[in-house]
């Protein structure tokens, strides 16, 4: 056994996985996948909302067996927790996305594949046997985003998770000074065909912050979102809502699915932490659609807590890049155990043995919801 895998293998926890990583990664790649925007408000926030919510047990109640499986979108899971969609996974290991879809596929995990993926869609579907969601970003030239719908599609993705919260790049300031770029051995693959593989080489900042200025719409409306839908037979999920209004008119303009998220705190500093948003969006849609939540899990309980507010999934990002990072396929396998053991292990606390037990009245209201 190398030195390494003795290290990731003492890690009790993702938080002591993500200073392990920060040890190997190098320091452009570290800050580009930990940092947030500006103060970075947001990012903390995200986590520290979690740790305010407290839990009111069950007592004596059979939890001899838990049952966590779910079905979304006729994707059989094992679990409800997700690995997200996250850019450029060869910085962190040389497999990349691969070795997340392999590791994903393993744990009956669902993963969705970032459009800034350094591997194309088509090869991270072919390494993987499971079911996996595309998340796309919406070019300025339609027919490149066109061109990712059908592809995702005939493909065999399962669904479509558009990212609304991007018209540009929040203000992330280590990402400034380290001037984030690609390697040169590194391209947003699956863009080759259009020529926009690589970052413009031009500018003071983030190579990803003007690559984004030049090609996402700013303009993007709800009127395009019915148009993506109209592409696809696939179910498409929104992602980056923080409002009912929003989850509300993205159903309304043919979205099934709804993604509450502030991009990981990546953004729009001091946005609400996604925990806080959750409970306005779960009362308006109302059980219409399946309602995700991301942003800061980090625990077991984290994701007790967001299902008991009416998600039916979670998705969790950075932990799985350290895992990633740190050791490969076998890496990102210890990170999903390792907060799927924690969520078992909460659900059994709090007297939960299936989902449909993890219900509101786990929640500890003093005064106000959260
Ligand atoms: C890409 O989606 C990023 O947040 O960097």
């Amino acid at each position: 056994m190398s030195a390494k895998q003795v290290s990731i293998k003492s890690c009790i926890n993702l938080e002591e996985l993500e200073a392990r990583a920060g040890q190997i990664l190098p320091a452009a790649s570290f800050d580009y996948y930990r940092g947030g925007a500006c103060d970075e408000s947001t990012l903390r926030e995200n986590r520290e909302a979690y740790r305010r919510i407290k839990l009111k047990p069950r007592m004596l109640r059979d939890v001899s067996k838990i049952k966590k499986n779910l079905t979304i979108f006729d994707c059989e899971l094992s679990t409800p927790i997700m690995v997200a969609p996250m850019a450029f996974q060869m910085l962190a290991h040389k497999d990349g996305e691969l070795a997340t879809a392999r590791a994903s596929a393993n744990r009956k995990t669902l993963m969705t594949v970032s459009t800034l993926s350094t591997c194309s869609l088509e090869e991270v579907r072919e390494a993987s046997d499971f079911d996996l969601w595309f998340q796309l970003y919406v070019y300025k030239d339609r027919e490149i985003t066109r061109d990712l719908v059908s592809r995702a599609e005939a493909s065999g993705y399962k669904a479509l998770v558009v990212t609304v919260d991007s018209p540009v790049l929040g203000k992330r300031e280590k990402d400034i000074k380290n001037r984030f770029d690609l390697p040169a051995n590194l391209t947003v693959k699956n863009l080759t065909l259009h020529n926009l593989e690589k970052f413009p080489d031009e500018g003071d900042d983030s190579g990803l912050s003007t690559y984004i200025a030049s090609i996402y719409d700013r303009s993007l409306t709800y009127k395009d979102l019915s148009w993506i839908a109209s592409l696809t037979n696939l179910p498409v999920l929104v992602k980056g809502v923080l409002r009912a209004d929003d989850a509300l008119q993205a159903l309304d303009s043919g979205a099934r699915g709804i993604v509450v998220s502030n991009h990981g705190g990546r953004q729009l500093d001091t946005a609400v932490s996604t925990i806080e948003a959750l409970p306005e969006v779960v009362e308006a849609v109302n059980g219409r659609a399946p309602i995700i939540v991301d942003g800061g899990i980090r625990r077991g309980t984290d994701v007790l807590k967001a299902i008991a507010f009416g998600a039916s999934a979670v998705y969790v990002g950075r932990p799985v890049l350290w895992g990633l990072a740190l050791d490969g396929k076998e890496g990102v396998e210890m990170v999903l155990d390792l907060i799927n053991e924690e969520f078992e292990n909460a659900m059994t606390l709090a007297g939960a043995s299936s989902l449909e037990e993890v219900t509101r009245d786990l929640i500890f209201q003093s005064r106000g919801e959260i």
